[in-house]
């Protein structure tokens, strides 16, 4: 098991060095992560390949028992190369250069940005493939993050097009397509088609579409040529990852088809980041580690993991004694098995003064240093249950395509997609449940429960999917919107919403109302669920039953005709329909109904209270994580605020379950 910190041996007076890795294999750490922003060091001048300063730093790690990860160093180029080539620099959706200065500003589509990081990644690579110190080579850093998966300049502008005409082959086609007719729009050349850039109102919406699968191909091929040559120049012990960045869902960049490349998908785990006031809910935490886990459905590792507060200008919340250290258990909980914290030692110069570390500028040791120390030998012991296989009977599906189309047109401002994920998985998760988080192009007919929020793109393709895994037996939970747009991002013509599952989720629905800031509609229970009340926000879908059963309707004055939430049995299978942005208890009571009814494995716990079972051998185990601030007492264990404890089950058990 890998265990250690980012460390940036650059940043500081070589004199300290030594003393460095002394402190931090004392403090227990195997692997240190080098190397990723530096490219000028490497290559001073163009052609100018020097690569003694990490040989240096290498041999020195050996000697501290140290194991290293090295990152090709494209996410910060050398002032020279910008300087020589103003082309390779992006430029923002006003058409203005993102100037050298910040990180990652290249354009992924320059060919010259491409041939340089061929040669600098090609001449490190073979210089260190025989060093048996290198374990794993990280491919650049966090791609598409901080704005860097658009760019708007000539070079793109360009490929776009002929990424279109590959695509349609005749205009006419994507006129057809793209319903250029509506404003007068219609191209007679691909030469003729726009960037999306700021204009009156809006662009197209499939054009937008098509532009951010542009985006994520631009992404994805410059990331396949790094991770082919890399694999081409390694040698055989070491792998490739690349560290894939928090809010994936909001960018133009879909993650699947790099990790598909991958040895194995590293994440960097931030809770909290710049100004937040409180870190993310422990279940959004959650559902971003099992989608990690999900994209190459195997455990990977965090190679960023928080440790101080974070911030480049602005600071936000400053987690609490303990609480970093337990967000690297949940990590381990949901499948993470080798883990690095970000970094060493904060930095005293350059944009990342406040991006703290293990240790600060005053070079002490202190609090979380030990967090560090008593976490690295803890989970030490426990390798084999952490490094156990994940197995759910449940699964959120998202989709891409249907993502930026949320993205493009978000129908209510209060609208949130990666919130609308959460609000489905939250459930199941306080229910201790295990869930994987995959995207719809996986095999998704081995689960029993697909969880499936907000998918308005929904083709006559994946509706035939559906009817196949509800009529095999399977549950299936949609929420708002579903099925009301094509794969082109353009409402279907001629069919009932929602469309290509009408039939499974016996229900149609006429109309819809957007619900913004401040407003709720109350709903209310039905039959088993009479005398059960809640609310909702965002969005409600006035729904008419067909062959549904009505669990909850709306409550005011036009709308109680109409169901908010129905269950349709479909051949073995059942089918329930969410129209609405409803509140957590009364999606809290259908998870436990289906989970229950499948005999899913549970267990209760008291708010705040994680539980991931593992297995490993004939044994369960329990990772518990306190996310409160509150000692919590469970079956006779005490969880000390944000307090973590590897247990085997039957420890549990026999206390009270
Ligand atoms: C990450 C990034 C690191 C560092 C860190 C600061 O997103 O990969 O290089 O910038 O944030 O919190």
């Amino acid at each position: 098991m890998y265990l250690g910190v980012d460390y940036y041996p650059e940043h500081w007076e070589g004199h300290m060095l030594e003393q460095d890795l002394e402190r931090i294999r004392n403090m227990g750490a195997n692997i240190i992560r080098i190397g990723e922003f530096a490219w000028h060091l490497m290559e001073s001048s163009e052609g100018s390949y020097d690569f003694s300063f990490f040989d240096n730093v290498i041999q020195r790690a050996k000697e501290y028992d140290l194991k290293v990860m090295f990152g090709t160093p494209t996410a910060t180029f050398p002032a020279w190369l910008a300087k020589k080539h103003q082309s390779v620099l992006s430029k923002d959706e006003y058409g203005y250069i993102r100037v050298f200065g910040g990180r990652r500003q290249y354009c992924y589509n320059s060919d010259i940005y491409r041939e340089y990081s061929k040669k600098i990644v090609e001449k490190l690579v073979e210089h260190y493939q025989n060093e048996k110190n290198i374990v794993a080579w990280q491919i650049d850093n966090e791609f598409g993050h901080e704005g860097s998966d658009l760019c708007y300049c000539e070079l793109c502008h360009r490929k776009f097009q002929q990424f279109l005409s590959e695509k349609y082959r005749d205009v006419d086609e994507l006129n057809k397509v793209y319903g250029t007719i509506f404003w007068g729009q219609t191209y007679n050349k691909f030469e003729e088609i726009p960037l999306p850039q700021p204009t009156i109102t809006t662009h197209n919406p499939a054009l937008r579409l098509d532009w951010a699968r542009f985006r994520s191909h631009s992404i994805n091929t410059y990331a396949k040529m790094q991770i082919d040559l890399v694999k081409a120049c390694k040698g055989e012990h070491q792998e490739v990852t690349h560290n894939f960045s928090g809010g994936f869902f909001d960018k133009a960049y879909d993650l699947n088809v790099v990790a598909e490349d991958l040895d194995f998908v590293s994440y960097d785990n931030y809770p909290v980041w710049g100004g937040l006031s409180e870190p993310l809910k422990p279940e959004h935490i959650a559902m971003t580690h099992d989608y990690m886990r999900g994209l190459k459905n195997k455990n990977y590792w965090i190679v960023e993991e928080l440790m101080g507060a974070q911030g480049h200008n602005v600071i936000g919340y400053l987690p609490r004694p303990n609480q970093a250290k337990m967000w690297a258990y949940q990590a381990m909980a949901h499948g993470c098995e080798n883990l690095l914290f970000f970094r060493w030692r904060g930095m005293t110069r350059g944009a990342e003064q406040f991006c703290l570390g293990i240790i600060d500028q005053n070079n002490e040791t202190g609090r979380k240093h030990e967090e560090v120390k008593s976490y690295i030998e803890d989970v030490k012991k426990h390798e084999t249950i952490l490094k156990s296989v994940i197995k759910s009977d449940i699964a959120v599906l998202y989709d891409y395509d249907n993502n930026w189309s949320w993205h493009i047109q978000q129908q209510s401002a209060e609208f949130n997609f990666t919130q609308e994920l959460v609000r489905l998985y939250a459930p199941f998760y306080r229910l201790n449940a295990n869930i994987d988080v995959v995207s719809i192009e996986k095999d998704f007919s081995r689960y029993r429960v697909i969880i499936v929020p907000v998918m308005q793109v929904i083709d006559e393709e994946l509706g035939r999917r559906f009817e196949a895994f509800a009529r095999n037996g399977g549950t299936i939970i949609f929420s708002f919107r579903a099925g009301i747009k094509d794969r082109d991002n353009n409402l279907h013509f001629e069919k009932v919403y929602p469309c290509h599952i009408r039939t499974i989720t016996g229900i149609k629905i006429l109309e819809s109302e957007a619900l913004q800031r401040g407003q709720q509609v109350q709903v209310a229970g039905v039959g088993e669920y009479e005398g059960k009340e809640g609310k909702c926000t965002v969005w409600r879908d006035l729904i008419t039953p067909e062959k549904a059963q009505v669990l909850y309707r709306y409550d005011d004055k036009f709308y109680r005709e109409n169901a908010c939430i129905t269950l349709n049995h479909y051949g073995a299978g059942n089918v329930y329909y969410v129209g609405a942005g409803v509140d957590g208890q009364i999606l809290q009571d259908i998870a436990r109904v289906i989970a229950d009814d499948l005999g899913i494995r549970t267990i209760d716990s008291p708010e705040g209270l994680e539980i991931m079972i593992r297995e490993a051998g004939q044994e369960e185990w329990c990772i518990i994580n306190n996310h409160s601030e509150d000692e919590i007492m469970f079956n006779g264990i005490k969880m000390a605020a944000y307090g973590s404890k590897i247990l085997k089950r039957s420890e549990l058990i026999t206390t009270t379950l």
